[in-house]
């Protein structure tokens, strides 16, 4: 069996059902804290599967985690939670410490509490891996080559800040304590489940509602765009075949210009969910930019091709079709997550 720990947010939660698909033999144990982000009914098609566990618990609490580990004994922990979204990390940098560093530091201590505990071969075979982003790299120029595993730490934000921090922690645990750690370093994601905070699901729900489409300042900002199931799966390659102690960056060899994906989304909406006011485009507002905004992150993905054999499965035309497919066939989820809290966060961010 495997702890998962994030495993109702956006990313755990296509992880874990990725993995009961993939592995169906094996269980997961899902430690979440249900914040804001995390949500059970994403994991809804796994009511009734004896090989899901969710438990509801922070990843700041050692008791739990020892007792999860003590009765569980799995023979790896993926970790994904954390505090995930750059303008709340700028709004309020607190909740991004503990959770994303002393959350961090909590687990590494219990795992390596437990993994001492463990005869060979299960200590040879355990592995921590830690799911961290490209943000930790800083922001590229327009000619400068993408994020190579070798490149320096250059935060920018609270959140890339304290991701930095819990991925220096991860290789210290490894260096110091010979914890079988594995780093993976993505850019971003989109599909299912998104939480409707982050660009492309905003887009998406704010179009179908008639609201206005906010784009920080010029909308020239680059990501690397991979398509969630990808990252699932590159995830689950590393897990089972990484070199302990190395790093991979996973990306969807996917630069695109935000305005460029703001677009397209309306162009979809346009084909598949014609409204009578006319094309979405006409919802595009340019707002205020983000204070301290990365202009453009790109993932250079060969390390993990070239050990692993992992490449993206979609391109961006696909999985963004996919991605606004899902959202149409899934209003009422899209319509609960916004929900009280959530609109006070829309009223915060975007009232000016
Ligand atoms: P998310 O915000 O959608 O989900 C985070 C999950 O963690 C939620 O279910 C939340 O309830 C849980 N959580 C938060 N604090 C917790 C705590 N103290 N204890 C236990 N659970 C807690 O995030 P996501 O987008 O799914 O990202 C998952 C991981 O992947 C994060 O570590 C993030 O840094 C990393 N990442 C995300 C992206 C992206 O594009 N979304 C890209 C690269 C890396
Ligand atoms: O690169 C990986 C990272 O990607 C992850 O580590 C983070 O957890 C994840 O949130 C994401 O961070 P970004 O800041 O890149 O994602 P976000 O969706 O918030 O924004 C994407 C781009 O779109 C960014 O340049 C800011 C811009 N944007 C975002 C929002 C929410 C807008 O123009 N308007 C918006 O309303």
């Amino acid at each position: 069996m495997i702890l998962v720990t994030g495993g109702a947010g956006f990313i755990g939660s296509n992880f874990v059902l990725d993995w009961r698909a993939a592995h169906p033999g094996e269980a997961v144990v899902n430690l979440d804290a249900l914040t804001y982000a995390g949500n059970r009914e994403n994991l809804a098609a796994l009511d009734g599967d004896t090989g899901h566990v969710f438990v509801q618990g922070d990843i700041t609490d050692r008791a739990l985690v020892d007792r999860l580990l003590a009765e569980h004994r799995p023979r790896a922990i993926v970790h994904f939670a954390a505090e995930s979204h750059v303008d709340r990390s700028i709004h309020g940098p607190g909740a991004f410490m503990k959770t994303n560093i002393d959350g961090t530091f909590t687990l590494l201590e219990a795992a390596r509490g437990y993994w001492a505990t463990l005869g060979e071969p299960e200590k040879a075979a355990f592995r921590f891996l830690h799911v961290s982003t490209d943000e930790v790299y800083g922001s590229l120029g327009p000619q400068d080559p993408p994020f190579a595993e070798t490149n320096p730490y250059e935060p920018n934000s609270p959140y890339s800040a304290s991701k930095a921090a819990s991925d220096h922690l991860v290789r210290a645990w490894h260096h110091t304590y010979g914890l079988p750690v594995l780093t993976t370093n993505c850019s971003n994601n989109y599909g299912p489940f998104h939480f409707p905070e982050k660009l492309i699901p905003l887009m998406i729900v704010n179009a179908l509602a008639g609201k206005p489409l906010p784009v920080y300042g010029d909308g020239m900002q680059i990501r690397d765009w991979l398509y969630v199931k990808d990252h699932c799966s590159a995830i689950r390659r590393v897990l089972e075949g990484g070199r302990v102690g190395e790093t991979y960056n996973v990306g969807g060899w996917n630069e695109k210009p935000n305005i460029e994906i703001v677009q397209r989304i309306c162009a979809l909406l346009d084909e598949l969910r014609p409204s009578p006011e006319g094309s979405y485009t006409r919802l595009i507002t340019y707002v205020k930019d983000r204070p301290g905004h990365d202009r453009r992150y790109a993932i250079d993905a060969r390390k993990i091709e070239r050990e692993l054999g992992w490449r993206p499965a979609e391109t961006f035309e696909t999985g963004i079709r996919k991605t606004v497919q899902w959202y149409l066939d899934n209003a009422a989820w899209a319509q609960r997550v916004q929900s009280g809290a959530y609109r006070d966060w829309v009223q915060k961010q975007y009232a000016a």
